[in-house]
């Protein structure tokens, strides 16, 4: 029973751009794109230092949502009507990127995904997922903004990791074990 909890760490095709519907969260997505200059040059670069801090965050912030989205599928979802712990990801995702500095966003990684709205929205999210799927466990870059500051972004796999996934998501019995189905990808601040 405990062995799905650590499984959510394993290796994941590409997604395809949508045109979107307009919602306030798209538009502060859409408004974060115009603050992103270009990928950061090496001599304004952060220190390592702290990009690693960064990246601290992002590995506690992902350990938080992967066991939030395991326990929530493992107590709550009993059937395929109820409320989806992917569907509680997405809400949880959208209102922790409106309400603070961190971005984050569940992404299908199969090319099938259950909604639409739920793919690679930009080169970066697409190359993490062509390499997530030929298996490293994740993709980073660093970017610089136009004030000056910058940012890291990094997207983590995420692998089927108990049977009730496949309740929903049909096609997830097809893939290999341990093979990533999605992605979580998370834009956060370099301080
Ligand atoms: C009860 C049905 C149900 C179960 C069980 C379920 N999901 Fe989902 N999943 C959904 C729905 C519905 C969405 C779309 C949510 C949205 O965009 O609001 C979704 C979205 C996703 C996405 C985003 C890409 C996409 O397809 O839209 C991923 C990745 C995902 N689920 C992974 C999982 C994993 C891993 C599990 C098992 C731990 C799981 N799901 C279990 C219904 C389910």
């Amino acid at each position: 029973m405990k062995s799905f909890v650590c499984a959510f760490s394993g290796v994941a095709l590409l997604g395809t751009t949508l045109a979107l519907v307009s919602t306030p969260w798209q538009n502060s997505i859409a408004q974060e794109k115009d603050k992103v200059a270009k990928p950061a040059d090496e001599t304004t670069k952060p220190s390592e230092k702290a990009i690693e801090r960064s990246r601290k965050t992002v590995r506690m912030l992902d350990n938080i949502f992967k066991q939030t989205i395991v326990m929530v599928t493992d107590k709550y979802v009993h059937d395929d009507d109820d409320f989806a712990a992917g569907s509680a990801a997405v809400l949880l995702f959208k209102n922790v990127s409106e309400s603070g500095e961190n971005k984050v966003r569940l992404l299908d990684a199969t090319g099938d995904p259950y909604e639409p709205e739920n793919v690679a929205k930009n080169d970066f999210e697409r190359e993490g997922i062509r390499r997530i799927k030929a298996g490293a466990a994740t993709h980073e870059q660093v970017v610089a903004l136009k004030d000056g500051s910058h940012q890291l972004r990094m997207v983590t796999a995420v692998p089927v990791v108990m049977e009730k996934c496949i309740m929903c998501h049909a096609h997830y019995a097809d893939v290999k074990p341990g093979e990533a189905i999605g992605v979580i990808s998370y834009t956060i601040p370099i301080e």
